[in-house]
């Protein structure tokens, strides 16, 4: 490794209260959940920011305090329910996790969540770096947050060669975030140093056209000093996705109330637990089991794609009109939902936007 001291050896030992007195001046103010230290606040923003923009958090995060405003609020919820509000946030997992976590400081905890990071990493969903987060800023714990802007952050400033797709160097980095650490820090300097981790990584040290010009670190940024910061973090091994199409039946009824057929999806795999469309791996199978008087009124709308961790999804929408209902067993397992009831049904996103295509979008307004 080269670049790199012992633990502490040769870390630049400014880093953080520059970082911390860059936060305050320069860093992000004024999201909801700054300034909280309740931990069910700042547990849930935590949860909705592991993968998604602080933008489209804002509107999610407001929504569920008002229907949740505790954790046993949430905990008593309806699993049907805590979808619905998640749906369009993506990584639905993380819905059914907050779920049993809410429900987990409920009975294990007596409604009071851990208040150390090795308490709250015992909690379902909560990992090593979203404990760190919730620690630091609720409880003021001297520990540090690793996440992926954090990675790409230390890995910069430490010029960090070594692969992080390996387990060793993982930890290394692990070592190295936490004797970056302050040394004596208040409450109050631990959440500034922690929100400028992200801030740093969010908004100057970014992946790619890093904005060296306007970074507090760029004095001791040794991959600045290499001409070429965006070459770390180093790591070999990267995500391939498999590719893969799927048909989607969307059958409209438009006797009666407006509705839509859809299936609960299976427990575990994509999508686990939301309501969808059937769905095919081709479009001969999704005419298989058709009444063969519908298969010249089935119209083929246009491919969307949509990628998951794993995988590369094209979706291909085949409409299919009703005017009265279908007999037993002529359309395959599922159940009609009512058009205005959409917005209560936890729908994958992209599953929402082809919905929203045939449907009118105020129908998915969140309950
Ligand atoms: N990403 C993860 N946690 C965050 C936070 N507290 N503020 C902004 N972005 C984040």
């Amino acid at each position: 490794m080269r670049g790199v001291g012992g633990p502490s050896g040769d870390l630049p030992s400014t880093f953080a209260p520059l970082l911390i007195d860059w936060q305050r001046r320069a860093g992000r103010s004024g999201m909801p959940w700054q300034g909280s230290r309740d931990p069910y606040r700042v547990w849930l923003s935590e949860v909705m920011l592991q993968q998604t923009q602080v933008g489209t958090v804002l509107g999610y995060y407001a929504r569920f305090l008002e229907r949740f405003p505790t954790v046993r609020a949430l905990a008593a919820a309806e699993g049907d329910e805590v979808m619905a509000l998640w749906s369009g946030l993506g990584y639905y997992s993380r819905a059914r996790n907050l779920h049993r976590c809410a429900q987990a400081v409920v009975e294990q905890h007596g409604g009071e969540f851990p208040s150390t990071a090795a308490g709250l990493e015992t909690l379902p969903g909560i990992g090593a770096s979203t404990a760190a987060a919730i620690a630091s800023f609720c409880f003021g714990e001297r520990v540090s947050i690793v996440d992926g802007n954090v990675r790409r952050v230390l890995t910069r400033l430490l010029a960090f060669e070594d692969d992080l797709a390996q387990a060793k160097p993982q930890r290394r980095l692990w070592e190295l975030a936490q004797a970056l650490l302050p040394t004596h820090p208040s409450a109050d300097d631990m959440t500034a140093y922690t929100q400028g981790l992200m801030d740093l990584g969010a908004t100057v040290c970014t992946r790619s056209r890093p904005a060296c010009g306007q970074c507090p670190m760029q004095g001791i940024c040794r991959g600045h000093q290499t001409g070429d910061p965006q070459r770390f973090p180093v790591k070999t091994r990267t995500l391939k996705r498999r590719h893969e199409s799927w048909w989607l039946l969307l059958v409209r009824l438009s006797e009666g109330p407006e509705r839509v057929w859809l299936q609960r999806r299976p427990a575990s795999g994509i999508w686990a637990g939301l309501y969808c469309p059937p769905v095919f791996e081709s479009e001969q199978a999704a005419c298989a089991g058709l009444p063969s008087a519908w298969l010249d009124r089935l119209v083929a709308l246009d491919a969307v794609s949509h990628s998951l961790t794993h995988r590369e999804l094209r979706l291909h929408p085949l409409l299919l009109e009703l005017r009265s209902e279908p007999l037993p067993g002529e359309l395959p397992q599922g159940q009609w939902v009512d058009a205005m009831r959409l917005g209560q049904h936890g729908l994958p996103a992209p599953v929402k936007l082809l919905l929203q295509t045939v449907w009118t979008p105020d129908l998915f307004a969140q309950p």
